[in-house]
């Protein structure tokens, strides 16, 4: 399968990701997908952004690139009250970056590629990147958080510019 990083506005960045039943679903590309997050210097991507219906995110916050993480049927089980605005960016939307208001903090429960079962608190970068991620297995992206009008805008000058 040639994989590659869907961008806006492409309507399968749209779909709503079905949960994963078996980690052999995604076994034969998911080197081919952390290729492509590395590539582009990402610390998260979305099966969505390929264009794959699969509940599944792969993530490496470190600087290093050393601590590969593939977080499978990720469920949000609690969200803070508290709000924390981050500039935040997106492989699928090249050059944007918006600040986002999201939960500070959420548990979230997930499986990884060997079936063991994760619940973890999560704060700062970590929560952030979460919530965009299973936000993309949605179908929803950063721009839908903007107030409308702001939106319009974005979206034209996203729409329009290369012509
Ligand atoms: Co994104």
């Amino acid at each position: 399968m040639d994989l590659k990083i869907l961008t806006f506005p492409d309507p399968l960045l749209r779909v709503k990701a079905r949960e994963l039943k078996n980690f052999d679903e995604i076994k034969g590309f998911i080197n081919r997908f952390f290729d492509l997050m590395y590539e582009k210097d990402g610390i998260g991507l979305a099966a969505t952004q390929t264009g794959i219906p699969l509940r599944f995110f792969v993530c490496d916050i470190t600087e290093e690139k050393n601590s590969p993480k593939i977080v499978i049927n990720p469920k949000i089980i609690w969200r803070s009250h508290e709000k924390i605005i981050f500039n935040e960016g997106c492989l699928s939307i090249p050059g944007l970056r918006l600040d986002i208001e999201r939960s500070k903090k959420i548990k979230v429960r997930w499986i990884d590629e060997r079936g063991n079962e994760y619940e973890a608190e999560l704060d700062g970068l970590e929560s952030v990147l979460f919530q965009h991620e299973i936000d993309h297995l949605e179908g929803k992206l950063i721009i839908d958080k903007l107030p409308k009008n702001e939106r319009k805008k974005v979206i034209e000058s996203l729409l329009y510019v290369k012509l």
